[in-house]
């Protein structure tokens, strides 16, 4: 099916004017998501929740059978779980696991995955090693050839990292785990509805993710695959009524399907919102939205690289939708919450998700392990939406990295103008025939005074700037969304 931008444009339910850059933390559901979980739990308030789950008993087993035909696997190979964590948790805790038996990862492994071994060494005297990565920056899969032994009991990777838009070679490394009979775990929780995801390519055993990011389903859910070959042979680590049956008093009976590493109670509302957002990707083609990810990440890249002061940190040979960027001499955490402010929501990402890559010392790429970064994802609405962010960015750095006075942005007639106000209250009109030309003339005026006679700092107070250094502090109050409404009605008109 041909990838309909505006239909897709038109489930969105996002508030006026809002730039949802944020998919890698929590994306914005499309309509049909959010009314099949308020339509279920009308229902449960109507009929009872365990008399409505069995009313949509045959809605509820096809979310099964969404999540596989989004991986390529058989409907019992599947447990619909909490979020990926309990997934990936579940698996990994189900291995039996001895004394001396090795675990292999990447560098950019997820942090409460590295948590997880980092307890297994504590408890039960495994080893864990980073597999090094290439000079691009993803999993060396012959450096992982060469590690291998007898004693290594489980290669463990995440396909795309919390940050630093990496997308490793998982099929790759698939092929060395199954060639030498080892288990194989892959977190596609940040891969799963922005990348095609096939288990029978990848060859992994186990594979977990959630359904909150780009998926765009509810929060509170996820799904972890347990391949056939293998579930006989793992014992979940927590078991209830469900999971297993009760024979006697000393004996009981696991399901034999990947259900074993599910329990009884359920959220049945994101269950089926999380079936309906699957079945929303598939329509519009993980292909087709695979493709439009990359072109506009790619896009936003370049866009940030051209801006001074911004670094782009993302690595690997081919880069996935997350776009990781820091701006020299502000803290993440301020270049986020004045994002915020202009109405552009991305995530911090600070660098204990992905420890071991952000303090290792001999990539060619730069790693930063005193700055935390920002996030984002950048499949939305449009081209303009990563226009107004560009200009956010700028007006964000302004604001910030020179901390001289402030400007406010708007449209007048058919130009733009940005108005420098400095520490003496004097404002200045300048004047730009689109928003970037009137932000990069502020900010040439304001880079040609600083250091001369203006060297009053802001404090930004909840989006109010108070100005000091002046007899009586003036408040400016920083509302750039009007304008973005402007220009949204021009280019969308
Ligand atoms: C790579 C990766 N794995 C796992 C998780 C955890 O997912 P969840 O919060 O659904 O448990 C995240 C969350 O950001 C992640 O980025």
């Amino acid at each position: 099916m041909a990838f309909e931008k505006q239909a897709v444009i038109e489930d969105l339910l996002s508030a006026e004017g809002l730039i949802h850059l944020d998919n890698a933390g929590a994306a914005l559901m499309p309509r049909c998501v959010l009314e099949t979980q308020i339509e279920h739990l009308r229902l449960e308030a109507a009929l009872g929740g365990y008399e409505s789950a069995r009313q949509k008993h045959a809605e509820i087993e096809a979310v099964y059978e969404s999540i596989a035909r989004l991986i390529n696997c058989r409907a019992d190979e599947i447990a619909i779980v909490e979020n990926a964590t309990v997934g990936w948790m579940m698996a990994f805790h189900a291995i039996p696991f001895a004394s001396g038996d090795r675990i292999l990862t990447a560098e950019a492994e997820y942090a409460s995955n590295y948590l997880a071994y980092l307890q297994l060494v504590r408890e039960r005297g495994v080893v864990v090693e980073t597999i090094p990565s290439t000079a691009d920056g993803e999993v060396c899969v012959e450096s992982l050839k060469s590690m291998l032994d007898d004693r290594v009991k489980l290669i463990s990777v995440t396909h795309i990292p919390t940050n630093g838009g990496l997308i490793n070679p998982v099929e790759e490394i698939g092929a060395v785990a199954r060639a030498n009979n080892i288990l194989y775990l892959v977190d596609a929780c940040q891969s799963a509805g922005q990348l095609p995801l096939d288990v029978e390519t990848i060859q992994c055993d186990l594979l977990s993710a959630t359904g909150r990011k780009f998926l765009r389903g509810p929060r509170g859910v996820g799904f972890l695959f347990v391949s056939r070959r293998i579930l006989e042979d793992l014992h979940p680590p927590m078991i209830d009524l469900f999971a297993a049956t009760w024979i006697d008093a000393e004996h009981y009976e696991l399901r034999p399907d990947a259900r074993r590493f599910e329990n009884w109670e359920n959220n049945y509302a994101a269950k089926l919102g999380f079936g309906r957002a699957i079945d929303y990707a598939l329509d519009i083609g993980i292909d087709a939205i695979a493709a439009e990810v990359t072109r506009l990440a790619q896009k936003l890249r370049s866009m940030l690289a051209e801006q001074s002061g911004v670094t782009v940190h993302d690595i690997g040979k081919r880069k996935c939708g997350i776009v990781t960027f820091s701006i020299a001499g502000i803290a993440a955490t301020e270049v986020e919450s004045r994002l915020r402010q202009a109405g552009v929501n991305v995530s911090m990402s600070s660098p204990s998700s992905t420890l071991i890559d952000a303090s290792c010392p001999n990539s060619c790429v730069p790693r930063y392990t005193t700055i935390s970064w920002i996030r984002s994802w950048s499949m939305s609405r449009n081209w303009l939406q990563l226009s107004r962010t560009r200009a956010a960015i700028k007006l964000a750095r302004l604001d910030i990295l020179y901390r001289y006075g402030q400007h406010i942005a708007h449209l007048a007639g058919d130009r733009f103008q940005c108005i420098v106000v400095d520490g003496l209250h004097r404002r200045q009109w300048i004047d730009g025939a689109d928003l970037n030309a009137a932000i990069d003339l502020a900010q040439n005026h304001v880079t040609g005074q600083h250091g001369a006679d203006f060297r009053f700092h802001a404090d930004c107070l909840m989006g109010h700037v108070r100005i000091a250094g002046a007899e009586d502090a003036v408040g400016i109050h920083i509302d750039v969304d009007f304008l973005f409404h402007r220009r949204l009605d021009v280019d969308l008109g």
